[in-house]
């Protein structure tokens, strides 16, 4: 059984005039058609799929011969090494944290028995603050280290950086052929690391091996494709991830809008966007293994929607479409993703969900069977004889009630249980209702130029060559105003 998607806290008949009535589905079905239409198009178009950064929506059709290489390889280092380290930030990182977190026995790292033989995780590279990795190589073996540096761009300053300090480490304590315990996931052309796996393997063609991320898969669509080696090290069935994702695709093929989970999700948090200016979106797990994937989704929301301006679609004479960013059409919107978890965020961010500003929708994701259970001993007490998975239960719906009373929209998804089918089906789910609200909104859900300010800043400061003049000009021409006056 797959996962189940409650819509009911959504609408007006739960949440009164807060929610979504019939009248706002008529209206906004047409639209919704179109986009639909318009995305299954692309989909199904290869060469489209590539160009527009969709390729992602198909990876569970992967090359079966590629993915028996990176089970090979996967299992190889597992035996090997100890301890490996990712170097990986964005989608280069959240995707595998999401996952080791999900499917991984919680505490991995620390008990023998709960790695099975698989090597300990560390995830690095993912921030420029030196403590951490100053502790890891602190205390890791070089020699019973394997690191993997996975960037699609291969420029990214935070790996990039634990990068060059990562491999000094390792060629100080294994030596010459310290680039045998390296692996490069990043673009198969492209790119600065690209460029060194190729040099590397001219002198040593088992130094810094290396996988691609696949063109027109983005970062933060790339777990299935970027996430494979992570999930191979650590002993996941990649197969049954697939089958649930391809359940999903399957289930969200369908044409009609309102029996199309990823569809349906996405139009009723568009209405509640613009009807009920619900501009916040609250994903809550009520599984503390599953934290890490709201994490993940928050990435992909904010990234994906939250844009200056509306897509503007040029068809060429092949028909072929290319999108770009329409500069006479201001959107600069999108809705802020936030990531909690029950029942440890009741205690927490749940009074303003209930009370605070009336700005949110809150997608809860109930796990129906934990992997274990825990029974109260005692007798008298409330609590007693009552397993833990029966309150995790109950705290979840309670949560519902207290927020349909408030008039607070909501929705679940019930995952039968935290399984490798699963949790890649409702990755899959939440990519597929991203680039739907996407086609809804008319953005491109597939780029990310908001994050290049920062790069520039940080890169005109570094003093890298071929910064366009424009952006130098603006840089010099707008610093940071630091009135002292100001800083207390
Ligand atoms: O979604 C995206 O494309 C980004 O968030 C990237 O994943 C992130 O910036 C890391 O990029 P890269 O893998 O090129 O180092």
């Amino acid at each position: 059984m797959g996962l189940k998607f409650d819509f009911n806290n959504m609408f007006d008949f739960s949440v009164r005039e807060h929610g979504v009535s019939q009248q706002d589905i008529d209206e906004i079905l047409p639209q919704a058609r179109k986009a639909a239409a318009h995305l299954k198009k692309i989909i199904a178009d290869p060469r489209a799929r590539v160009n527009l950064g969709l390729e992602w929506a198909t990876l569970f059709q992967q090359d079966k011969e590629e993915i028996a290489k990176i089970q090979k390889l996967g299992v190889q280092i597992s035996k090997k090494y100890e301890n490996v380290v990712f170097l990986g930030i964005g989608g280069s990182y959240l995707g595998l944290k999401a996952a080791q977190d999900a499917l991984c026995a919680p505490y991995y790292n620390e008990f023998k028995p709960l790695r099975k033989k698989s090597p300990r995780i560390y995830l690095e590279g993912n921030n420029l603050d030196p403590d951490t990795l100053q502790v890891l190589l602190n205390n890791l073996l070089p020699k019973k280290t394997f690191v993997i540096i996975i960037s699609k761009s291969g420029e990214t300053t935070e790996p990039k950086a634990a990068f060059m300090l990562v491999e000094a480490w390792l060629k100080k304590g294994v030596g010459k052929k310290y680039g045998r315990q390296i692996l490069a996931i990043t673009d198969p052309q492209s790119g600065a690391l690209r460029a060194k796996v190729e040099r590397e393997q001219k002198k040593d063609a088992l130094s810094f091996r290396a996988f691609p991320i696949l063109k027109g898969v983005g970062g933060r669509f790339s777990e299935f494709n970027m996430g494979l080696m992570h999930l191979a090290i650590v002993g996941v069935n990649i197969n049954e991830l697939f089958s649930g994702v391809k359940e999903m695709f399957n289930r969200c093929s369908q044409d009609d809008i309102l029996k199309n989970p990823a569809y349906m999700y996405a139009l009723l948090h568009t209405i509640l966007y613009h009807k009920k200016a619900k501009s916040l979106a609250i994903l809550m797990p009520f599984s503390g293994t599953l934290k890490s994937t709201a994490d993940w989704y928050v990435q992909l929301l904010a990234e994906s929607l939250g844009k200056k301006y509306h897509r503007k679609i040029e068809v060429g004479v092949d028909g072929a479409e290319n999108w770009l960013a329409d500069r006479t059409s201001l959107f600069s919107k999108g809705r802020t993703p936030i990531s909690a978890a029950g029942t440890n965020d009741l205690h927490s961010i749940q009074q303003n969900n209930v009370e605070g500003e009336d700005n949110k929708v809150i997608t809860f994701i109930r796990v129906e069977q934990f992997r274990t259970d825990l029974k109260i001993p005692g007798k008298g007490d409330l609590l007693s004889e009552k397993s833990f998975s029966s309150l995790m239960h109950l705290a979840q719906e309670a949560t519902e009630w207290a927020l349909v009373c408030e008039g607070r929209p909501n929705c679940t998804i019930i995952m039968p249980e935290v399984s490798a089918y699963n949790w890649g089906a409702l990755l899959f789910f939440l990519e597929l209702a991203t680039a739907f609200e996407g086609e809804l909104l008319n953005v491109n859900a597939f780029d990310q130029p908001g994050v290049e300010g920062y790069k520039n800043y940080m890169y005109y400061k570094l003093g890298k060559p071929g910064i366009p003049q424009a952006i130098t000009e603006e840089i010099k021409n707008k610093p940071l105003i630091k009135n002292p006056e100001y800083i207390l």
